[in-house]
C-alpha cells in the first residue's frame, strides 16, 4: 500500500549518473522537490540548467566525499528549505583488487566515500528527517550480504551500510523514522568504469583477477537499467511501511534465495563460479 500522493522533499546523493540520476529525474518527474548532488560544481550548473529548462522542481548542489566543506554546505542547504521527507544516500563507487594489494590510502577513500561520508550526512541531516516523520534509503548491494572476491572491501563498506540501516531503523521507529536498504544486483551504469582497479605487475593473483574483473564487468554491462532501480526508490519513499531490505535485479533475487537456502561451502562455489574463479 503507498501513501497518499503528498510532494516530498527528497535529497539524492550521487545524482549525477546511474541509479541515482534516474532516480533524481523520476523524482522530480512526479513533481516531488528534489535536490541532487554531484561532484562538480560546473556540471551541478549544467544539471541544474537542463531540469529548469524542463520544468522539473530538480536541482544540483555540489558534494564530494570526504569533503567536509560540502557536506557543511550541503546541510546549510537542506536545512534552509527548512524540510526533509526522504534521504537516498546512494552515492559511491568500488575498488577492485586483492586484500594483499589494496593499500591504506584506497581502503580509508573506499570506506570515506561510501561508508563515513554518507553517516556523517545522514547522523547531521535527522533533526529534519525527525521532524518530518522521514525516511533514509540507503543503496547497498548485493555484495553487502555476499562477500565478493577482489571486492572485499566494498563488499565491507556495503555491509557497513546494511548494518547501520538496521541499527537506525530500531532507534528510529519509535520516532516515525522508516529506514529501508536497497540491494541492487548488476546495473549497467557507469560503476563499471569508474572502478578503482588495484592490480600490481606480477601479483599472484593477476590471472585469477583479470577473470573475475571480466566476469563482473560483462555483468554489470548486461545489466539491469538505472530505472528499475529508481522505480524501486520512487515506491519506497511512498509506500506506507517499508522493508528493511530491498533486493532490486533479477540477479539479486536470485542470489538471497541462494544465500539463504544453501549451506556456506556450496553458497562460495556458486560465487566462484559465477566470477569465473
Ligand atoms: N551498478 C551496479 O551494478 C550496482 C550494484 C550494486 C550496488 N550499486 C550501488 O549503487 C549506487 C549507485 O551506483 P551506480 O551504479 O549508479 O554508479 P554510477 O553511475 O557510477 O554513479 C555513482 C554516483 O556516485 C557519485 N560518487 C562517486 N564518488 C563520489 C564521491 N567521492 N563523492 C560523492 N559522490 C560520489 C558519482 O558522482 P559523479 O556523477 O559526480 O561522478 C555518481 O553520481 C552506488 O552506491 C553503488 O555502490 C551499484
Amino acid at each position: 500500500m503507498t501513501r497518499p500522493q503528498k510532494l516530498l522533499t527528497v535529497l539524492v546523493t550521487g545524482a549525477g549518473d546511474g541509479i541515482g540520476r534516474a532516480t533524481a529525474q523520476r523524482l522530480a518527474r512526479a513533481g516531488h522537490r528534489v535536490i541532487g548532488t554531484v561532484r562538480s560544481a560546473d556540471r551541478a550548473a549544467e544539471l541544474t540548467g537542463l531540469a529548469r529548462a524542463g520544468g522539473l522542481p530538480l536541482s544540483y548542489s555540489r558534494l564530494e566525499f570526504p569533503s567536509a566543506a560540502d557536506a557543511d554546505a550541503l546541510v546549510r542547504e537542506v536545512e534552509s528549505l527548512g524540510r526533509l521527507d526522504v534521504l537516498v544516500n546512494n552515492a559511491g563507487f568500488g575498488v577492485f583488487g586483492a586484500v594483499e594489494h589494496v593499500g591504506a590510502e584506497d581502503t580509508a577513500r573506499q570506506f570515506a566515500v561510501n561508508v563515513f561520508g554518507p553517516l556523517d550526512l545522514t547522523r547531521r541531516l535527522l533533526p529534519l528527517l525527525r521532524a518530518s516523520r522521514g525516511r533514509v534509503i540507503w543503496i547497498g548491494s548485493l555484495a553487502g550480504r555476499i562477500s565478493l572476491p577482489f571486492q572485499a572491501h566494498y563488499s565491507a563498506t556495503k555491509a557497513a551500510v546494511a548494518a547501520i540501516g538496521d541499527a537506525m531503523r530500531m532507534e528510529l521507529r519509535p520516532l516515525g523514522v522508516q529506514v529501508c536498504c536497497v540491494e541492487p544486483g548488476d546495473f549497467a551504469t557507469a560503476f563499471t568504469g569508474a572502478r578503482a582497479v588495484v592490480d600490481p605487475p606480477g601479483s599472484a593473483y593477476q590471472a585469477a583477477q583479470a577473470r573475475c574483473l571480466r566476469a563482473a564487468e560483462r555483468q554489470e554491462r548486461g545489466g539491469g537499467s538505472p530505472e528499475a532501480a529508481a522505480a524501486l526508490v520512487e515506491r519506497l519513499c511512498r509506500a506506507r511501511r517499508l522493508p528493511a531490505r530491498a533486493p532490486v535485479g533479477r540477479l539479486a533475487r536470485t542470489m538471497c534465495a541462494v544465500h539463504r537456502l544453501l549451506p556456506d561451502r556450496l553458497r562460495e562455489r556458486a560465487v566462484r563460479l559465477n566470477y569465473d574463479l
